[in-house]
C-alpha cells in the first residue's frame, strides 16, 4: 500500500546559491551564515540535525559534525550542491573565521539565534559587522519548483487515501485519539515518512477549538468532527481540513454552519490567481462568513504557504501586503467555531497559476462522509 512508489524527481538546488547571492548584494552583505536547518536543506539537500552553511561571494561551505560526514557527502551530491563540507566539532569558530575572512558585512538568522550563540559569533567573528537578517530565505523558499510541488502533490494524495480510509472508524464511536493515531497510522502505511505536523481531531464541542489537541473524547454519532491533518514526503508536507458528521445525518444547524463555511472556502479557492493580492483572499472568505452572521465566528487567518514548513509565507490574512504569484503553494482554511456548539474548517492546498489555482487536496467535500454515501 505505497502511495509513492514511483521514483520522485530529483531535487536540484545549485541555483538557489545563486539567488541567494543576488539577494545579499542587494542588501549590501558580503556573507551570510545559515543556520535553520529548513534553509539548510532548502539551499544544500544536507538533512543532518547539525548543519550550518557559510556563504560569502566566492565560498560555501557546510559546517557539521563526525556524525553526518557520509550524509552530507552524498546528499550534497545527489542535490547538485556545490558546497564544500568541514567536519569539525571543536573548531567551527576557526572555519567560520576563514570563511569570512574578507568582506565587512555578515548576515545571520535572527529568528534563529540565541543571545549566546549570537555572543559566540561575535567573538569568531571580531571586526565583522553581524548583521540580522529576517525571512530572507523563507521568501527565497515561497515558489516552489516542480520538484518541490511533486512531493506536495504526492503528501496531499496519501492524505486523500488516508481520509477516505479511516471513514469507516467514525461509526465505531473511536476516541478523538484514536481516530488521529488511525489517520496518521494511514499515511505512514501510504509511504509518508512523517506527520506533517500533530493531527487535530476536535469532535462535537471540541470542534470548536480551531486547534484542539486529540483528547480522550468519544466521538458520538452526530458529532461535528475537525480533522486537519498533513503527510510529509521527502520533507514536503501535505495540509487539509475536512469537517463531517459521525455516523448521523446533520442536524439543520450543523448543516447550515456547514455550506457557510464551505461557500466561504470555494469563494476564496475560486479568488486565487498570480496577480491578485493576498488579502483578497482572505477578505473574500470573511465577506462570505459575515454575510451569515459568522464573521466574529472567524476567529484565525485564511491561509498560508506550505513547504519544508507547514506554515510558510505567505501568510493570508487581513494584514497581508503581497501579491499572489505563480508558484506558490498555499492553503485556504476559513472555520466558523460557535462555543457549546461546535465548529466547520474546510481546508485546501492549491498551487497558484496565471490562470487562478489548482487544488493538491483532492478529499470530497460534505457533511456525510463519502463512506457513508457510497451506494449500497
Ligand atoms: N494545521 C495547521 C493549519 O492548518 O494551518
Ligand atoms: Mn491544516
Ligand atoms: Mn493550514
Amino acid at each position: 500500500m505505497s502511495g509513492s512508489s514511483t521514483l520522485l524527481p530529483a531535487l536540484v538546488v545549485t541555483h538557489r546559491l545563486t539567488t541567494l547571492r543576488q539577494a545579499l548584494a542587494e542588501r549590501g552583505l558580503d556573507g551570510m551564515l545559515v543556520t535553520k536547518a529548513v534553509n539548510v536543506r532548502w539551499l544544500s539537500g544536507f538533512t543532518g540535525s547539525n548543519g550550518q552553511l557559510a556563504v560569502t561571494a566566492d565560498g560555501f561551505v557546510l559546517v557539521t559534525d563526525g556524525r553526518y560526514r557520509q550524509q552530507a557527502a552524498d546528499e550534497l551530491s545527489a542535490a547538485g550542491c556545490s558546497a564544500s563540507v568541514e567536519v569539525t566539532a571543536t573548531a567551527v569558530g576557526a572555519v567560520l573565521t576563514a570563511v569570512f575572512a574578507t568582506g565587512t558585512s555578515v548576515g545571520f538568522e535572527a529568528a534563529d539565534m540565541s543571545v549566546t550563540a549570537h555572543h559566540r559569533l561575535e567573538a569568531d567573528l571580531a571586526g565583522r559587522r553581524l548583521v540580522a537578517t529576517e525571512s530572507l530565505i523563507e521568501t527565497l523558499r515561497q515558489i516552489k519548483d516542480e520538484a518541490e510541488m511533486e512531493r506536495l502533490r504526492r503528501a496531499s494524495a496519501i492524505a486523500d487515501a488516508s481520509f477516505q480510509a479511516v471513514q469507516p472508524l467514525l461509526h465505531q464511536r473511536p476516541t478523538e485519539r484514536r481516530l488521529a493515531a488511525e489517520v496518521d497510522h494511514q499515511m505512514r502505511l501510504r509511504g509518508a515518512e512523517d506527520v506533517s505536523f500533530s493531527t487535530i481531531v476536535g469532535s462535537g464541542p471540541n470542534s470548536a477549538l480551531p486547534h484542539a489537541r486529540p483528547t480522550d473524547r468519544v466521538i458520538e454519532p452526530g458529532d461535528l468532527v475537525v480533522i486537519d491533518f498533513g503527510a510529509k514526503i521527502d520533507g514536503y508536507g501535505s495540509d487539509m481540513t475536512r469537517t463531517v458528521v459521525a455516523g448521523s445525518e446533520p442536524t439543520a444547524d450543523q448543516q447550515r454552519l456547514y455550506e457557510a463555511v464551505l461557500e466561504a472556502q470555494q469563494a476564496g479557492v475560486a479568488a486565487v490567481a498570480a496577480g491578485v493580492s493576498e488579502r483578497l483572499i482572505d477578505t473574500t472568505c470573511r465577506d462570505v462568513l459575515a454575510r451569515h452572521d459568522l464573521g466574529e465566528a472567524f476567529v484565525h487567518g485564511t491561509g498560508h504557504g506550505i513547504g519544508l514548513e507547514i506554515h510558510e509565507q505567505p501568510i493570508l490574512s487581513g494584514r497581508s501586503v503581497g501579491i499572489l504569484r505563480s508558484g506558490l503553494v498555499v492553503t485556504v482554511e476559513p472555520g466558523a467555531y460557535l462555543p457549546g456548539f461546535g465548529g466547520v474548517r474546510v481546508e485546501d492546498s492549491v498551487i497558484v497559476t496565471e490562470q487562478g489555482c489548482l487544488p493538491i487536496t483532492k478529499s470530497p467535500k460534505g457533511l456525510v462522509p463519502e463512506f457513508d454515501r457510497a451506494p449500497g
